[in-house]
């Protein structure tokens, strides 16, 4: 898993490690920031990790070619990016396609890139939610695998709002994850099929 941050996302599948009939384990933890709260949830797990730090590196090119160096000496069956706030190469994208998913903070296509709970209070939107989608070279525009809605209530900030969402991203996410180890999710021609029929174009929908 690649991380920048708190890693809740991160604690979501630790947790659901505990079931021994959850079809996943977290091989490695790699972060692009030293000192953030999801290396030491990996440590606390007893989950490898490691940093490599982007700011080292002259290039765009350069940090993702390590990072793929070092993701692939972990020989990963998927690439899971819980709060990765990289932007990644398309050789990096292509090496992992159909084995490279992203969650994010909104309900795609709304709201690709970053501020995404600002943005829907801004917009009055009544519903808002994360999306967890197969990462293609397309920023936040890869196909949809599993979408949660919650509702905006009034009186809502971004701080209570986001923590709505994040509730739903740590269930869909594992559940993403799941349904991929057990071979039931697939990318097939830039779609996303479940059990050998296409998504639809917003992924499963799970309130
Ligand atoms: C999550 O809300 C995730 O959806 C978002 O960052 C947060 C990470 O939280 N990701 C993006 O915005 C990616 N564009 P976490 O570190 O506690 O899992």
């Amino acid at each position: 898993m690649l991380v920048s941050g708190s890693g809740s996302n991160l604690q979501a599948f630790i947790d659901a490690c505990r079931d021994p009939a959850y079809p996943c384990t977290v091989a490695a933890v790699i972060s692009n920031r030293p000192g953030v709260r999801g290396l030491e949830r990996a440590t606390a797990a007893g989950i490898a990790s490691e940093v490599l730090d982007h700011t080292g590196f002259a290039s765009r090119e350069d940090f993702d070619a390590a990072l793929l160096a070092r993701v692939d000496a972990y020989r990963p069956d998927l690439v899971i990016l819980a709060g990765f706030m990289r932007i990644l190469t398309p050789a990096f994208v292509r090496h992992y396609a159909g084995r490279l998913l992203n969650i994010h903070p909104s309900l795609l296509p709304m709201y690709p890139g970053l501020h995404t709970h600002r943005r829907a209070l801004a917009a009055g939107d009544t519903e808002h939610g994360a999306t967890v989608h197969f990462v293609t070279a397309d920023l936040d525009g890869g196909p949809p695998v599993v979408q949660a809605r919650v509702a905006v209530l009034p009186g809502d900030d971004e701080a209570t709002l986001a923590a709505r969402v994040l509730e739903k991203e740590h269930l869909i996410y594992p559940l993403a994850a799941r349904l991929f180890a057990e071979g039931r999710l697939r990318l097939r021609d830039g779609r996303a099929e479940l059990d050998g029929a296409p998504l639809p174009a917003h992924g499963m929908a799970i309130d």
